[in-house]
């Protein structure tokens, strides 16, 4: 059996520049685009024309068009029936429906009595530690949210492809399990829920991370949005980047380092190794946002103009700087075995590994990875009993050989 994660981003100094193999240039054809109507993002698309494909898959039935041809699906601007599921073409979007799947966990199945002694004792944590425990919480709680109504409302609707939709249902339903891990983290520790669920409201630095991103979203919301248009087609691309490589991709993993570094100190171990099964389902989604993006630019070269990268690379930099200020607010004083300033450096690192999974330049001179341990943090398997707690192993049957 391969080491499945060997196939994945790990964010421990691997210099690999992307996810996604160009295609043969038979697979993807080059298709004539829409003449593309001079418009606004928000401006719909001119009117389908008889026998044309419905993005949605909702659309009347072609009961005189032919049978799915492989060269005919896309990653978005449907050309084929988005019902039919095969035959496949992008292999890389059911191998990480499949991986998902075989990476199924519930929150409820991680004990939490060693952390509810810890948090109810006088003390077991520092100030500093409480501190940014709640926030970290208060960031994933409702982040959750955001990133699983930007799957359902907004990224579903555009991406017109059978296997990658697929994809898209089981993370969603894996970021209702995290929402659910967040609930289940409040009620068994007695956290005030009010608290909790307003610090995307109420703690300025979470504000200003969940607001910037939510711009990026909001402009797909019209329900008159439809791709079709290079202006249209990038602003589709913007919300990728915003939500999966810098939400997902960058985000997360600030927070990810602060809980797995308390739990390598024996603090706090359940909610540890919940993280430790959240960061394994965001490293694929990660994953999957990146090979989404790289594909789209593959099928639509114009799109990846030289104005539109540097702006990509301008959302980079601004998120890295959001990011830090985060860091910062959570951790005014540090921690033991843990900094602001190391928490900025490791942003300043993803942040490039980041830009090179899109292929773009580093926005930072050459940055050293401060926690090369979170790679461990991944492979659940090698770091079974890592916190010395009830470890299940969860790889369910769905990747069995019959053979
Ligand atoms: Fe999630
Ligand atoms: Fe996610």
């Amino acid at each position: 059996m391969t080491d499945f994660w060997s196939t994945f981003d790990e964010p421990a100094g691997s210099t690999a520049t992307a996810t996604v193999a160009p295609p043969a240039p038979a697979a993807v054809p080059t298709q004539p685009r829409p003449t593309p109507a001079p418009s606004t993002p928000t401006a719909p698309a001119p009117v389908a024309a008889p026998g044309a494909v419905s993005a949605t898959g909702l659309g009347d039935i072609d009961r005189t068009g032919g049978r799915v041809s492989v060269s005919d699906k896309s990653m978005i601007n449907a050309r084929a029936d988005v019902n039919q599921l095969l035959p496949l073409k992008y292999t890389w979007a059911w191998e990480k429906y499949l991986a998902g799947c075989n990476n199924h966990w519930m929150p409820t199945e991680v004990s939490m009595q060693a952390d509810i002694a810890l948090w109810k004792s006088r003390d077991g944590l520092t100030d500093a530690e409480r501190l940014m425990l709640k926030r970290n919480l208060g960031f994933f709680a409702t982040a959750e949210s955001l990133v699983a109504n930007n799957i359902v409302l907004a990224v579903y609707r555009q991406l017109t492809n059978p296997e990658c939709r697929q994809y898209l249902l089981r993370q969603a339903f894996e970021e209702a399990v995290h929402t659910h891990t967040f609930q289940y983290i409040c009620t068994s520790l007695g956290l005030d829920q009010g608290e909790l669920f307003n610090m995307y409201r109420e703690v300025p630095s979470i504000t200003e991370k969940d607001a910037w991103a939510l711009q990026y979203t909001q402009s797909l919301e019209d329900p008159e949005f439809r791709t079709g248009t290079p202006e249209a087609d990038q602003a589709f691309l913007r919300d990728l980047v915003a939500f999966y490589v810098i939400f997902e991709g960058m985000w997360f993993y600030t927070g990810f380092a602060q809980i797995l570094s308390l739990g390598r100190r024996n603090k706090m171990v359940g909610i540890a190794e919940q993280y430790q099964y959240i960061l394994r389902d965001e490293s694929i989604h990660l994953n999957f946002g990146i090979d989404v993006i790289n594909q789209i630019k593959i099928e639509n070269p114009h799109l990846w103009s030289t104005d539109f990268q540097a702006e990509v690379r301008g959302m980079l930099a601004r998120a890295c700087e959001l990011e830090i200020a985060y860091g910062r607010d959570t951790m005014p004083t540090g921690m033991l075995g843990l900094t602001a300033a190391q928490c900025e450096q490791y942003m300043r690192f993803i942040t490039n590994r980041r830009c090179a999974q899109i292929g773009l330049e580093p926005l930072y001179a050459a940055v050293d990875n401060p926690f090369p341990w979170m790679s461990e943090m991944m492979d659940l398997k090698k770091e079974k009993n890592f916190f010395e707690t009830r470890v299940i192993e969860y790889q369910s049957g769905g990747g069995l050989a019959w053979e």
